[in-house]
């Protein structure tokens, strides 16, 4: 339906008063549409670009005649927030994802990264189970009863469900056996049978009412109804294969964990399997491709767990993924469609991205109409080492391709119907200038390997509109400032108002004058309430944990990761600013040694910070940020530890831990490990072997330790 409208849509400069009337008409019932396939019943029928596209020509329609502005425009409908349905529930322990293998390799490279973790050099157990494609839920059970069902959510904060999560058959109301611990989270899947699914759709359509996308959107929308008797309507159920908070462990390892849950009432996965090695779990994987279409229901791979829960516990986690657990993916879904033309975005950091537009195509049950085509070379179809991509085969606008989707990944283009290239096909001239400010866009050439980086960016990262533009949207999103009703959409606007454009200003909008004030509440849709609510948001946030601020920057590869690394680091603002501008100074300055020392933070993320705060545009940023908002001092994972903020040196060949596990355990006990002794080390971890930095240590007073010793310290954790 967008593509058709936008094929043979009239430019809005060239539309004439009735024809506008009409267009608006049109974009709002189409808009209001695809809110309600999004919002009420998840089921989203084209992509976020696609409606965005939408939104945005109403937008600019009304812009131009503005005396067609009617009370139910879209855009007196500010975001269409998200449900607010149900109340929100904190999950006591996050409900986080799996990392993802795509081959044999990725397997192996898993099993191995585990054992070298662990130090055992033989193989281990793991379950294998089927990874099913429904929505994960949480059951909360005190003194056996189910007391609170609620989704994922964001995986910190889900919504509460319990009222439809008790229509659903496969979920006991009461848990079944005897010393059942008195507070149990279960967790699982929640998921429908794809011969129930089709009999949903075959009813709706018959009814004339909205038909489900596929068999996930159903079941989510299914346990997201406010009335529960239309989820109990639906044949939902259930697997259970995970748990939260517990307060006694019933047993010691995941199979025996899953025994547990089976007796107590729930279905488990009848496929789960014991495996003893690599070679099992790859053929549990082959084992489960081959059934995985009479199985009933979908799924979209298998997970592999590590079955000793002590080492699960050991393994820990890295951001938001299992050390102790991995999603061995299916082959991705793919279709064939038209490259209408192709499109350059420019990134936070100048990166210029083509952007394939499509002919709109399902591909495993969603409607791609873009996808990434990564960069200049990935379309020319000749890496920048010379070598031929795709056998050499470049892409060309007009082309048919085939696009592929896996799980959350942007969709992208895999390859050419050559047989398909019409005469008409036009080879792709990608732009050496900005599209956004028409500056250089240049390839950087690695100094050391002498490689062009096959990303072109944008060279004016100070007045570049579109830089700036992503910059405040990286600004205020998930992870850094998170200011609610500030997303994406209220960043371009405010951007192309100039009420917004560098992060400080979005702290001085409420103090500036009048008239910045008066723009605001002028905004479509953006009555008094609103603005009011904005400034709530955003006071709410007047301070903010320096990790959250170091991310915010959006400095080039400071990640969530690199950001908490710098903030244990540096602990304040105060250091870390002073610390950054005196490492831009001089490389070879202490603060840039210091800056390098720093366990995972790498020459190249070091060199991006330091370029960054050699612009005395982002440090007048910075200071304009700072004399609006109060940064809190590094968080502390655990204080009460007997070695939170120290800092521990690793040395020597250590034997009962491998370096990367006990600077894990450095961390999770609030440490800061290091990679070298200075006057501020606090202790020296050495083992056999130790040299110059058993010698350092000794020098300099600080204390020594044994790999019993630190075990005993941190109290074998
Ligand atoms: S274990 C700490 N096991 O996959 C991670 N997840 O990408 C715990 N899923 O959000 C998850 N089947 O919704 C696990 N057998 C299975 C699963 C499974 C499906 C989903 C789940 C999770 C997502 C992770």
């Amino acid at each position: 339906m967008a593509a058709r409208a936008k094929k043979t849509a009239v430019p809005v400069e060239k539309l004439t008063q009735t024809q506008a009337k009409v267009e608006l008409v049109r974009l709002a019932l189409e808009i209001e549409r695809h809110n309600e396939h999004y919002y009420q019943e998840d089921a989203p029928k084209i992509s976020d670009a696609a409606y965005d596209a939408l939104r945005k020509r109403s937008d600019a329609i009304e812009a131009r005649f503005p005396g067609l502005v009617t009370s139910d425009s879209p855009s007196k409908k500010i975001g269409a927030a998200p449900s607010g349905r149900f109340a929100k529930v904190p999950h006591a322990v996050p409900m986080l994802s799996l990392g993802n293998a795509f081959s044999d390799e990725d397997v192996k490279d898993f099993a191995e990264r585990v054992r070298k973790f662990l130090k055992i050099d033989g193989d281990l157990d793991f379950v294998a189970e089927p990874k099913i494609d429904g929505l994960s839920l949480s059951l909360r059970y005190e003194d056996g009863e189910l007391v609170r069902g609620a989704t994922r959510g964001d995986g910190f904060t889900g919504e509460d469900v319990t009222a439809n999560v008790k229509t659903i058959s496969d979920i006991p109301h009461k848990l079944k056996g005897k010393s059942i611990p008195a507070v149990c989270e279960v967790r699982g899947e929640v998921y429908i049978l794809g011969r129930d699914f089709i009999g949903f759709n075959k009813l709706a359509e018959k009814e004339g009412i909205q038909l489900a996308a596929n068999p996930r959107n159903f079941a989510a929308g299914s346990l997201r109804q406010k009335d529960p008797s239309i989820t109990a309507s639906r044949p939902l159920k259930f697997f259970a294969y995970a748990w939260g908070e517990m307060s006694a462990m019933p047993a010691k390892t995941q199979h025996g964990m899953i025994e547990w849950m089976e007796k107590t009432g729930f279905s488990t996965n009848p496929l789960t399997t014991l495996c003893k090695n690599t070679d099992d779990l790859l053929n549990f994987y082959r084992k489960v491709e081959q059934k995985r279409s009479s199985l009933g229901y979908d799924i979209d791979g298998v997970v592999y767990k590590v079955d000793r829960l002590d080492w699960q516990e050991r393994l820990g986690f890295v951001s938001r993924n299992p050390r102790w657990a991995i999603a061995h993916k299916f082959a991705a879904e793919q279709a064939t469609t038209v490259l209408n033309d192709i499109e350059i975005q420019v990134g936070r950091t100048g990166a210029l991205t083509p952007v394939a537009k499509l002919a709109p195509v399902t591909v495993g049950g969603v409607v791609v109409s873009n996808a990434t085509l990564h960069n200049e070379d990935y379309i020319k179809a000749v890496g920048n080492d010379g070598e031929p991509i795709r056998g050499g085969v470049d892409i060309r606008i007009g082309d048919t391709v085939v696009v592929q989707r896996a799980g959350d990944v942007i969709p992208q283009i895999v390859s050419v119907v050559l047989d398909k290239r019409p005469k008409s096909a036009k080879s792709y001239k990608f732009p050496t200038v900005c599209p956004a400010c028409g500056s250089h866009a240049v390839r950087e050439q690695d100094p050391k390997t002498g490689e062009l980086d096959s990303i072109r960016r944008c060279t004016n990262s100070l007045t570049c509109p579109a830089q700036a533009m992503e910059r405040l949207k990286h600004f205020v999103a998930r992870g850094a400032f998170d200011i609610d009703g500030l997303g994406d959409k209220q960043i371009e606007e405010f951007f192309a108002d100039g009420l917004v454009s560098a992060p400080a200003d979005i702290f001085t909008l409420k103090k500036r004058d009048a008239r910045a004030q008066r723009k605001l509440a002028e905004r479509e849709g953006f009555g008094d309430t609103s603005v009011r609510n904005l400034f709530d948001a955003i006071d709410a946030r007047r301070k903010i944990p320096l990790q959250r601020f170091i991310y915010a920057l959006g400095i080039r590869h400071v990640g969530e990761g690199n950001a908490k690394l710098l903030a244990r680091h540096y602990g304040s603002v105060e250091v870390f600013r002073k610390a950054m501008i005196a490492a831009g100074k001089r490389e070879e300055s202490e603060a840039y040694q210091d800056l390098n020392s720093i366990e995972g933070i790498g020459e190249v993320v070091a060199n991006a910070i330091v370029e960054f705060f050699k612009e005395p545009h982002s440090v007048d940023a910075v200071d304009a940020l700072l004399k609006e908002i109060e940064v809190l001092p590094a968080e502390k994972v655990k204080s009460n530890s007997p070695i939170a903020g120290k800092t521990v040196v690793f040395t020597g060949s250590l034997e009962k831990f491998t370096r990367e596990e006990a600077k894990a355990t450095a961390e999770r006990l609030g440490a800061k490990a290091s990679g070298s002794v200075s006057k501020k080390t606090d202790y020296v971890v050495a083992g056999p072997g130790a040299g110059s930095k058993l010698a350092d240590a000794q020098k300099l007073g600080v204390k020594v330790l044994t790999e019993d010793e630190w075990l005993a310290l941190v109290g074998g954790s």
